[in-house]
Formats: C-alpha cells, sequence, structure tokens
C-alpha cells in the first residue's frame, strides 16, 4: 500500500500516528529513481514495517554552477516504479513517499541553520564542492528528524556521503542505524547515476575508464603490487578529478596497516561528473 505526501505537515502526522513498536526505514532520494535507488527501498520493505521514500531535489547540496536547475524530476515515473516494486515484492508493507511539492516545505523563510561535520567534509568531493556536504547533512539531518527512522539507507556509490552520515549519526547521538547499500551497476559495470543520462552512446563508453580503472588497482592491492603505479599511470588522463586509496572506515590517506580500503575515484566527462568506488576487506 502506498501512500503520497506532499508536505510536511502530513508526513508528521502519518509519522506521529504510527505505534511506537512499528519500525520505520527510511530511503532518502532525490527522485529520478533508478534500480540503484530500488534497492535500497527493497532492503528496507524487508527489513521493516513501513519504509517511507523521500524524493526532494535538495537545492542546498547544489554549488551555484552545478546541475539544480536540469536535474531531473520525474516524479509520476517514481511513484510507478515504486508501485511495480510493491507488486513485485508482493509486500504488504505500508511504503509512505515524501514528495514536498516546495523547497519551503524543508526550508521555510529565514530557514539559516546549517549541519556540519568538519574536516571529512573538505576531502575529495567536498574540495571541488566546497558546499555540498553541508548541504547534504543539513537535509538528511531534516529528514531525520521529520520521519524518526529506526533505519536508513544509503548507496555505496556516494562514499564519503555514507562516511560522512554515519559521522553525523554517532557524533550526534541519533538512534539511526545506517545501512549501506552495494552498488548497481549497467551489464557493462558502469555504476548506476541518475547523471549516466547526461553521457552521449560514446561517452556512456568512455565513462568505463572509471570501473575499469578502480578493477585494475583493486587488483594491484590484492595481489600486493604498488597500486601508486596503476593511479599514476591512469592519472596521465586528464579527466580524473581525484583517484584515491584510502582507509575505508575514516577516508584518511595514511593506510599503513589498515585492513579495510576503499579505492575512490571521480571521473569527469564534459560536464558530468561520475563517482565510483570499490572496497577492500581485511586487505592484511
Ligand atoms: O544521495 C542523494 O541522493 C542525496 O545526497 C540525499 C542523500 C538524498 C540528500 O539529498
Amino acid at each position: 500500500m502506498i501512500k503520497i505526501f506532499k508536505t510536511k505537515n502530513e508526513i508528521l502526522d502519518y509519522r506521529n500516528s504510527k505505534a511506537t513498536n512499528l519500525t520505520i526505514g527510511l530511503v532518502p532520494t532525490m527522485g529520478n529513481l533508478h534500480a540503484g535507488h530500488l534497492s535500497l527501498l527493497k532492503n528496507s520493505i524487508l527489513e521493516n514495517d513501513i519504509s517511507i521514500i523521500t524524493i526532494f531535489v535538495n537545492p542546498t547540496q547544489f554549488g551555484p554552477n552545478e546541475d539544480f536547475n536540469s536535474y531531473p524530476r520525474t516524479l509520476d515515473h517514481d511513484l510507478t516504479l515504486i508501485e511495480e516494486l510493491a507488486l513485485k515484492m508482493s509486500s504488504a508493507k505500508e511504503i509512505a513517499v515524501f514528495a514536498p511539492t516546495s523547497n519551503d516545505e524543508i526550508y521555510p523563510e529565514n530557514f539559516s541553520t546549517s549541519i556540519s561535520i568538519g574536516p571529512l567534509k573538505n576531502i575529495l568531493e567536498g574540495k571541488i564542492r566546497p558546499t555540498h556536504f553541508d548541504g547534504v547533512t543539513t537535509v538528511v539531518f531534516k529528514l531525520f528528524h521529520i520521519t524518526k527512522p529506526h533505519n536508513a539507507y544509503f548507496g555505496q556509490k556516494d562514499y564519503q556521503q555514507c562516511v560522512i552520515i554515519q559521522k553525523m549519526i554517532l557524533d550526534l547521538e541519533l538512534p539511526i542505524s545506517m545501512h549501506i547499500i552495494p552498488i548497481s551497476r549497467n551489464a557493462d559495470g558502469l555504476a548506476l547515476s541518475s547523471r549516466n543520462q547526461y553521457l552521449t552512446d560514446t561517452e556512456m563508453k568512455m565513462a568505463l575508464t572509471l570501473p575499469k580503472t578502480l578493477n585494475a588497482i583493486k587488483d594491484a592491492v590484492l595481489n600486493n603490487r604498488d597500486f601508486l603505479d596503476a593511479i599514476n599511470e591512469a592519472k596521465q588522463d586528464p579527466r580524473w578529478d581525484y583517484l584515491e586509496v584510502l582507509d575505508a572506515h575514516t577516508l584518511n590517506d595514511d593506510i599503513e596497516n589498515k585492513k579495510d580500503l576503499v579505492i575512490v575515484g571521480a571521473y569527469k566527462i564534459n560536464q558530468t561528473r561520475l563517482l565510483d568506488n570499490i572496497v577492500v576487506k581485511n586487505v592484511r
């Protein structure tokens, strides 16, 4: 059963009407849903009594010259995909969609607070998009506050976002378990992303450099070869914004003696930036 809410007061009333013994799963999204988002929702449906999926293109996480205005908004299609998933899972569990019709529902006039988690927001994506993570943590905190979930589901593709939200949950002692769901990929291995649709066919092929390079570095890491060679060779291609091997838990670049690593990359094709990563556990 799917319920759709367009205002904050409606979703607050809905949430407050739910018995305290029911578990709530939250799937925050910016819409334009694809199989990656649906796998988050599927996990939430399986693991909770009620799932709330939010669809909100959050203006504060876009920089001034980024794609906020052109970001694909496909609410009707998103709702169809959610219905189809619910039917396919033959689940009788409740699904609520919170899709605010106006930015004022989240950021009323004179809104001026920002949640900022410190140094982690300044590396990798944050170096290139300096205001991005303050926008993400602020909206996610608000969505947590409005929906009061027990479990929250995020995609591994935005790995730094996951680490940052996990840190916010820890620092602010939020009573929420975070679940990071593995990356969904197309048949060629490219991580699914709403921004893939900005790419032409030729650019889609070019984009495969991203997963292929991450896999080559993973092989080097696993076979005790010097992965820096692989990184330096890859970086001859100017499309890389960054390509690094870091501690998977802290994103620190001091990885000596660290067991769990993450290989993160951002690759830019014309105006489209694509992100991907591979986690390699128990390396040592
Ligand atoms: O990952 C996203 O789609 C967004 O950053 C999120 C978490 C929904 C916040 O707007």
